[in-house]
């Protein structure tokens, strides 16, 4: 999928970084976020298992297929944050998120669901899903503030469905943009 121009955010925190398409040459970068950038229950939320062999989770979202797209934050020569989305079919793309313990809170999982739901825009898909592990208040939240989250609780997981053009609405002007 065609790729954005990089750029500049200002986070909550008056800090400057960088948001940006993946390349594979992240993957070193994406191994130290998801390995040494998130504790044991972070790592579970996102990948629903602490014990996730981080090695290969950072190839595969360095090396992602054609139809997906991968989005990291970059700031002080690491990477901070990575968010993708991966087309169901036409018309549907399932979202992932991943902050560093250490910068939550600054609005980089807003932004980069912004980001993704006007690249999956672009794409003609029109509903983003999640699998949200019950208790993971901070993602749940993060749907919510964006656009009204239709949430259905089965097999352990609260399913998330957003529709793409409320969060477009929902999250428009977001994200201060410095260049
Ligand atoms: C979930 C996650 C992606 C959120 O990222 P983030 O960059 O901190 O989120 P944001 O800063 O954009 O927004 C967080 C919102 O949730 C709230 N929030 C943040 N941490 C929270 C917490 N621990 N409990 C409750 N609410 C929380 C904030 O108040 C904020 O709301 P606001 O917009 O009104 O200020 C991040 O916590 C993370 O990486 N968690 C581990 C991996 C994970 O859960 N991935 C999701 C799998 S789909």
């Amino acid at each position: 999928m065609r790729g954005e121009p990089s750029r500049l955010v200002a986070l909550r925190d008056g800090s400057v970084a960088l948001v940006r398409d993946v390349v594979p040459d992240d993957e070193r970068g994406l191994d130290e976020l998801f390995r040494a950038g998130m504790g044991v229950e972070a790592r579970q939320r996102r990948f629903f298992s602490a014990a996730v062999a981080t090695a290969a989770m950072a190839r595969a979202a360095a090396l992602h297929a054609a139809d997906e797209v991968g989005l990291v934050v970059e700031q002080d020569g690491r990477l901070i944050a990575h968010a993708m989305a991966v087309p169901l079919d036409g018309e549907d793309a399932e979202v992932a998120f991943a902050v560093a313990d250490d910068r939550h809170g600054l609005g980089l999982a807003t932004l980069l669901l912004g980001s993704l739901a006007r690249r999956m825009d672009a794409a003609g898909v029109r509903r983003l899903h999640a699998d949200v592990l019950p208790g993971n208040q901070a993602m749940l939240e993060v749907f919510e503030h964006a656009a009204p989250a239709d949430e259905q609780t089965a097999r352990g997981c609260v399913h998330v469905t957003l529709d793409v053009d409320e969060v477009l609405a929902g999250l428009a002007g977001q994200a201060a943009v410095v260049a």
